[in-house]
């Protein structure tokens, strides 16, 4: 018996611990929709057999009458009857329990804005925008794709959407949220495990809904002090001959028209702000990952890497992109 139940823990860890796993909580609030999902579990799973238990003995008795040319005691009939007014009552019961556990699960998840930390998202097609809100204007960072929360502090974060309906689902944390145009959600977590987690679009939001992710990183709270303040510096100067070419090609090229590079004359927020490109670990909302083989790839042909973006195909020298390349890896 111990055995088996060890076994099942094994599995368990095994298969339901992952990085994106609504059956592996690592916060609060999915720690409560997950403890609402075992409930239904446990309430469903034996009302389930015993209805087929019950059609069993339908069928067994159909065919035992057919061949005995009988029919049911009149005892018989009773004792069904009196089963049939058990059931419902258990039914009744049941309902009542999943109905009252879900009312306050969800009470549990709706925002009360006491958290300690402010974030705005802002979906777009196929990415994500994030700013850390404060009211210190020069403590204000914004990045893309990848989200640090702090562990064991309450995140709170707004939700927003500059074009389509998208969702954000970060199923280890919490439940699925709609992003909506000119309309503002909220959603609250609070994080109570460090480590790497997948968010996902859970809306299908276009061409490359599939590929619009977002990676959460929880973090130790030294940790995420010493990312924010490596996030809140300008970018590096670039130094060497290599690295001053690529900051000036995008400055003085189609870069600068949709990007920000704090720090460089490049302020537009219609793409994704690249203050920091190198330290994430992918490009394009988790399509590839961050390497000089794949930024080459992206940069010089982003329709072929994800058809539909809004990034447009740049006609570009080798020179241009080897120092393009050489200066986005470098801004750390
Ligand atoms: Cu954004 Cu689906």
């Amino acid at each position: 018996m111990i055995g088996a139940l060890q076994w099942v823990a094994l599995l368990r860890q095994e298969v339901l611990a992952d990085v994106q796993s609504a059956l592996d909580p690592a916060a609060d609030q999915a720690q409560a929709i997950h403890g609402i999902w075992d409930l239904m579990l446990w309430i469903c799973v034996p009302m389930y057999v015993l209805v087929l238990l019950a059609l069993a003995f339908g069928v067994w008795r159909a065919r035992r009458q057919r061949r005995t040319h009988r029919d049911i005691a009149t005892a018989t009939e009773e004792k069904l009857y009196a089963g049939l007014g058990v059931w419902i009552v258990i039914v009744v019961l049941g309902l009542t329990v999943l109905t009252a556990a879900s009312f306050f699960v969800d009470r549990k998840l709706i925002p009360v804005q006491d958290a300690q930390l402010d974030i705005r998202i802002t979906a777009k097609q196929w990415w994500w925008q994030v700013e850390y809100l404060n009211d210190d204007p020069s403590q204000q960072f914004m990045t893309a794709n990848e989200l640090h929360l702090p562990l064991a502090q309450k995140t709170h974060i707004e939700l927003r959407s500059d074009d389509v309906i998208h969702s954000f689902w970060v199923p280890n944390l919490s439940g699925k949220r709609d992003m909506i145009p000119g309309r503002v959600n909220q959603i609250e977590l609070t994080p109570r495990r460090a480590g790497k987690f997948r968010g996902t679009c859970a809306e299908f939001c276009g061409l490359q809904h599939a590929k619009m992710s977002l990676m959460v990183y929880v973090d130790e709270n030294k940790n995420f002090a010493s990312w924010r303040s490596a996030q809140l510096a300008a970018a590096p100067a670039p130094s060497g001959e290599l690295l001053e070419h690529g900051k000036r090609y995008f400055e003085t090229t189609t870069c600068a028209m949709c990007h920000t590079i704090n720090g460089t004359t490049a302020h537009s927020l219609a793409g994704p702000d690249l203050t920091h490109l190198a330290s994430r670990s992918t490009i394009a909302a988790g399509a590839l990952p961050l390497n000089a083989g794949s930024l080459a790839a992206w940069l010089s042909d982003p329709q072929r890497q994800k058809p539909g973006t809004n990034m447009p195909t740049i006609d570009i020298e080798p020179d241009d992109l080897n120092a393009l390349v050489a200066y986005l890896l470098s801004l750390k």
